[in-house]
């Protein structure tokens, strides 16, 4: 009997999606138990108080507006124009760095992401991420025969550790003469730092630096999937992407499933920040050609929604003014976390803007299964926990550092 038929590169461990699976077994114990019986903080989707999904109004009215056809026809391969200017605006703001800027509709931030890897790494080449990350990262670079390696992403001070980052960086750059690094900031997953804008500075600095031998090709991909969901002054960075030395070229991943809560939609885009007009091109025709080749084109009324929310004055200010008031309730709940955690002397990352705060432990798993036993339901990661205030209301993130702590030392 023959147990295969897959290509060889295209055998992967039968294992289901863990988060997910997570998720699954928190809905079966609010079924069970009752929903205020249940901590479910798996998934990186807002939830409000009441245990729903938030779904923005000014999104959903927008999109149930549309006229089918703006719906069901396709989209052009690159993405509509109208998408693609009201993107740069959304991602920007008043930042918007002095450069060419060029941007492609991707299937969420997730397609900015494979373009990034796939687009601008050589066969076998290492991408380079920090140690407490996103996984797609490590899977998209897999399945495309890249690996990756890991900086440290918080020195002993917990901030951002830049000796690390230029220590990895430098060691694969020499070797390899290209490399792309990704650093996914603000409201990073699953820590919630945001770097500051000195530590941007130098990252920029060894880019610079490193970017005196033309040999190279320097690729940072920076990953803004909660921008939204930051303070604007969050965005100041992008200004720092002017004029670049025209052998480092930056792509920002930027979703709409987060921002515009269009999770499902499965719209985003990657932008290419250039100082040379001919890079910025290439960008957009390889991005181009790989839209066609993987999924062709986007989601049309995703595309038509964004646009026209962003660019009718009014439209956009109901829907920031929708936004702003679930980062409030976000923001109360990560700081009832952060409060009860020292409380309790639970030790966590610093968390700055976002859906998630974590928590180091060299057992993660073990204290997730017996958290499990409580009706807590997090993510065990390598490193430590990722707990989701983004889907738990402020009256649980306030009891559960105290259920994390006691798990922990009850293992220890
Ligand atoms: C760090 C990070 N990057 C990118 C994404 C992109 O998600 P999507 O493809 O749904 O836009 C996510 C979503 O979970 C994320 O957590």
């Amino acid at each position: 009997m023959i147990n295969s038929m897959a290509a060889n590169h295209a055998v992967w461990p039968k294992e289901d999606d863990a988060i997910f699976g997570l998720a699954a077994k928190a809905q079966e114990a609010i079924k069970k138990y009752g929903k205020e019986n249940v901590i479910d903080s798996t998934l990186g989707a807002l939830v409000d108080d009441n245990g729903d999904l938030v779904c923005f109004k000014t999104v959903y009215d927008e999109l149930k507006s549309l006229p089918n056809a703006k719906i069901a026809a396709y989209a052009l391969v690159a993405g509509q124009p109208e998408f693609l200017e009201a993107v740069q605006e959304a991602c920007f703001r008043e930042y918007r760095p002095d450069a060419y800027i060029k941007a492609v509709a991707t299937p969420g931030g997730t397609g900015s992401a494979r373009h990034a890897i796939y687009n601008y790494t050589n066969p076998g080449d290492t991408v380079l991420v920090s140690d407490w990350y996103w996984k797609p990262y490590a899977t998209i670079s897999e399945e495309y025969g890249r690996k990756v390696t890991f900086y440290k992403l918080f020195n002993d001070k917990n901030e951002f550790n830049i000796e690390s980052f230029k220590e990895n960086f430098e060691t694969l750059l020499n070797k390899q003469k290209r490399l792309v690094a990704i650093i996914n900031s603000p409201a990073h997953n699953p820590t919630g730092y945001s770097l500051s804008d000195e530590e941007w500075d130098q990252v920029i600095d060894i880019m610079k630096e490193n970017a005196k031998n033309q040999e190279n090709r320097i690729i940072l991909f920076v990953d803004v999937a909660y921008i939204d969901f930051a303070d604007n002054e969050r965005r100041k960075f992008f200004k720092k992407f002017s004029n670049l030395p025209e052998n480092i070229l930056v792509i920002v991943g930027y979703s709409l499933s987060k921002g515009y809560t269009m999770y499902g939609m499965r719209q985003g885009a990657a932008i290419g920040i250039s100082s040379n007009k001919e890079i910025a091109e290439e960008f957009y025709y390889s991005c181009a050609h790989s839209n066609r080749a993987n999924w062709s084109n986007c989601n049309r009324g995703a595309m038509e929604v964004m646009a026209r929310i962003t660019k009718d004055p009014d439209k956009f200010k109901a829907y920031e003014e929708e936004k702003a008031k679930y980062r409030t309730m976000l923001k109360r709940r990560a700081e009832a976390f952060v409060k009860a955690s020292e409380e309790v002397g639970l030790e966590i990352l610093p968390y700055r803007d976002g859906f998630f705060i974590s928590i180091p432990c060299s057992n993660a798993k073990e204290v997730s299964d017996k958290l499990m036993e409580e009706n807590l339901f997090l993510i065990p990661l390598k490193l430590g926990l990722r707990f989701a205030v983004c889907a738990v209301p402020e009256d649980k993130c306030k009891i559960a550092p105290a259920m994390i702590k006691k798990a922990m030392d009850s293992i220890k």
